[in-house]
């Protein structure tokens, strides 16, 4: 099938959901994705954070084939030899203490709102003061699902699906006044990105973290941080909480766990597991045996690159420091390890750069209007990083506002993975 026709079957058949860029991928290797014209493109967005070992990696593609011929899915009311041996992983690096898996980063953020509950629910019971409501924090991305927009500080997610769970109160960004403004006894769980996101990649500051730690403990509520985007490995910690030195109570993560199949997990201390009892939380796929199997590779594969990861990120950031300092397009240079951004002064030039950089043959991405943002895969080399900065350098210089709107993508360099 051509991209065209593709293009016209989806726009007759699917629901309109996405506006996605006119290329159809066929294969990958590596850091590179062809599509189905042979062009040949670096890709520094990784499926959003997911293939963060690349493409076509042996290991995983072992296991996959490995696996799939024995056991893919089983259900939860049997056991399976994975879900046990990845568990006991992510809870070693994460100094955390029970686990539970599902399938997709939303999922597991709804698991932890309803944990959160059902930890009031026991304190409740012990003869505490109702404690219900949550904080959040503006331009806060957590999922589609209800309990997920009713924690994200965004109202274009929110806005068309009220009304949502009522109870979240939405604190400024890094603001510690307004946390501890509104802060109260009926709070019963902070919700927090380490990095937000989808909101432009923005770190938390250490004063805002510590200080959410702290009410938290005062007033026996829990921090949930959310590492879907910012967690296994991609800071080049396994955990961005780790570069804070600070333990939350419940994190969830995602994106990259499976090396691409859906799996998701929310990792609790065990002063929170302690009121979840069987039937109160499930999923039919979840931690299926194929998932689970692949997800012990990857976080193995994701150890050994830590390092590299760090070296990776501090080379990128002082490369986009650069262009900072020579463009004068440029607001800001954000993130830690492998999760970046280049801040630009406008929308409409930071989406003409993405695009000159697509027809290039890069593939980057552009969130909350002005910012690029960069999740390449955790196998990059300095030779992928000097290739996206030189190509940033020759968008930002000719000011890309000069490219043609064009949709249609130019052939670019052809080979065999
Ligand atoms: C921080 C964060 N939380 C939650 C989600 C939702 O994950 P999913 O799309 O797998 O449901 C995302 C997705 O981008 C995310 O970045």
């Amino acid at each position: 099938m051509t991209l065209s026709l593709v293009m016209r079957s989806e726009a007759a058949l699917l629901l309109p959901t996405y506006d996605r860029n006119p290329v159809m991928f066929t294969r990958g290797r590596g850091v590179y994705l062809w599509d189905s014209t042979g062009k040949k493109y670096l890709d520094f967005l990784s499926g959003i954070g997911v293939n963060a070992l690349g493409y076509g990696h042996p290991a995983i593609q072992k296991i996959i084939s490995g696996q799939a011929g024995k056991l893919i899915h089983i259900s939860n009311l049997f056991f399976h030899e994975y879900q046990a041996k990845l568990a006991k992983r992510l809870i070693q690096i994460s100094g955390l203490d029970k686990a539970f898996f599902c399938n997709s980063g939303t999922e597991a953020w709804e698991g932890a709102l309803k944990l959160a509950r059902a930890y009031a629910h026991a304190q409740n019971h012990n003869g505490h003061k109702a404690k219900w409501r949550m904080l959040a924090l503006e331009n806060s991305f957590h999922g589609r699902t209800f309990g997920a927009l009713a924690t994200t500080g965004q109202s274009k997610y929110r806005a068309p699906f009220a009304p949502l769970m009522p109870g979240v109160g939405f604190v400024e960004f890094n603001n510690v006044e307004d946390l501890k403004r509104q802060f109260d006894a009926s709070v019963c769980a902070i919700c927090l990105e380490t990095i937000q996101g989808e909101g432009g990649i923005n770190p938390l500051s250490q004063e805002f973290l510590q200080a959410a730690r702290e009410l938290t403990e005062k007033h026996g509520a829990l921090l949930i941080l959310d590492e879907i985007q910012c967690g296994l490995g991609r800071t080049g910690r396994h955990f961005a909480y780790q570069h804070y030195g600070i333990q939350p109570d419940i994190v969830t993560v995602a994106k990259p766990l499976a090396a691409g199949l859906p799996l998701g997990a929310i990792l609790a201390s065990n002063k929170v597991a302690s009121c979840m009892h069987p039937g109160l939380h499930g999923t039919t796929f979840g931690g299926g045996p194929l998932s689970c199997a692949v997800a012990v590779e990857v976080l193995k594969q994701a150890e050994r690159l830590l390092g590299h990861i760090r070296d990776m990120g501090d080379y990128f950031r002082g490369e986009l420091e650069g262009l900072a300092r020579k463009h004068a397009s440029v607001a800001q240079v954000r993130g830690l390890g492998l999760m970046l951004a280049l801040e630009l002064k406008s929308a409409d030039l930071a989406k003409a750069v993405a695009r000159q950089l697509l027809d290039h043959g890069i593939i980057i991405n552009r969130t909350h209007e002005t910012v690029l943002r960069f999740l390449p895969p955790y196998i990059v080399e300095k030779k992928h990083i000097d290739e996206v900065v030189h190509a940033l350098d020759a968008a930002l210089n000719e000011g890309a506002l000069k490219a043609p709107p064009t949709l249609v993508t130019k052939p670019g360099r052809r080979s065999k993975p």
